[in-house]
């Protein structure tokens, strides 16, 4: 009988996992991709795909026990701490291996003004000294950290269109879904005039916005990463491959 994976999900380095593993060794495993159900499912996801949260970490384990789960990857996002440490605990508790695919952090070149902080709420504390126009690429669920800054204009991108108004002094919203081309990014801090980009410490290949804030020569405010819980990672989908393989022939 084929070994089941599953694959914590929502991030661009799931889904290539999902779809190298299918390819890779799908006569041997079955993939199952969870997803929070907070955007559309990608396309193309292969294997299956379960959506929506499981309930904690009790939850976890008893999806374990009932989808027969024998290995998990947590490929999501390193600001999602939560699904991270329950899928830490539940794997433990159930005896399910677990691996984390954690991509590198992105690194400051020389000239460029980053000012790293521990959160959100300490990214909205330090505009108002530092910022007269600021970008935020926080996310939707990141927005309200910023409900007082006042005297900063702010430019906000989002992936889909706010439920409502957002609870924010002046400010734009543009949505748009990645890839973000560098001229688009480089135009948008023309047009704006933007002095500042807020970011989290996503790393990864969408660093864009990175490039234009340095061409434009503004600081960036970045939002250090959560702590990881303890266990195996690797910081690449082939190197989650190969931890895949070498698990299914153990
Ligand atoms: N945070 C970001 O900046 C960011 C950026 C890009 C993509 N994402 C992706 O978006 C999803 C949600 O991120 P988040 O920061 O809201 O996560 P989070 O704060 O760690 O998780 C909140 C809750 O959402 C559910 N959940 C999260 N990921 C799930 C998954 N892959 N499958 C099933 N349930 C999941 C869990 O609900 P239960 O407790 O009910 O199980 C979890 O307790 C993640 O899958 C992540 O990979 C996040």
């Amino acid at each position: 009988m084929a070994e089941r994976l599953l694959i914590l999900g929502g991030t661009a380095e799931a889904t290539r996992l999902a779809r190298q593993a299918v390819d890779a060794v799908g006569d041997r495993l079955d993939v199952i991709t969870s997803l929070a159900g907070r955007l559309d499912p990608p396309r193309e996801l292969a294997g299956q795909v379960r959506i929506g949260g499981f309930g904690g970490t009790a939850g976890m384990v008893e999806a374990l026990r009932d989808l027969r789960i024998d290995l998990v990857i947590d490929a999501t996002h390193p600001f999602a701490a939560i699904i991270s440490a329950n899928a830490a605990e539940a794997c433990a508790t159930a005896g399910v291996p677990r691996l984390m695919v954690i991509r590198p952090p992105w690194q400051p070149e020389p000239g460029d003004r980053w000012l790293e902080v521990e959160s959100l709420a300490a990214a909205a504390e330090a505009l108002p000294r530092i910022a007269r126009r600021a970008f935020l690429t926080v996310g939707s669920g990141g927005v309200d950290a910023f409900e007082s800054v006042t005297g900063v204009w702010l430019l906000v991108r989002l992936f889909a269109p706010p439920a409502g108004p957002l609870p924010l002094a002046e400010h734009h919203v543009v949505v748009a879904r990645p890839p973000f081309p560098l001229e688009d990014e480089t135009a948008l801090f023309g047009e704006h005039r933007i002095d500042t980009l807020v970011c989290k410490q996503s790393g990864g290949p969408t660093d864009a916005k990175l490039a234009a804030a340095r061409a434009a020569g503004a600081r960036v405010v970045m939002v250090r990463r959560p702590p990881l819980p303890p266990g195996e990672r690797v910081a690449t989908v082939d190197a989650a491959l190969d931890w895949i393989k070498r698990a299914i022939s153990a």
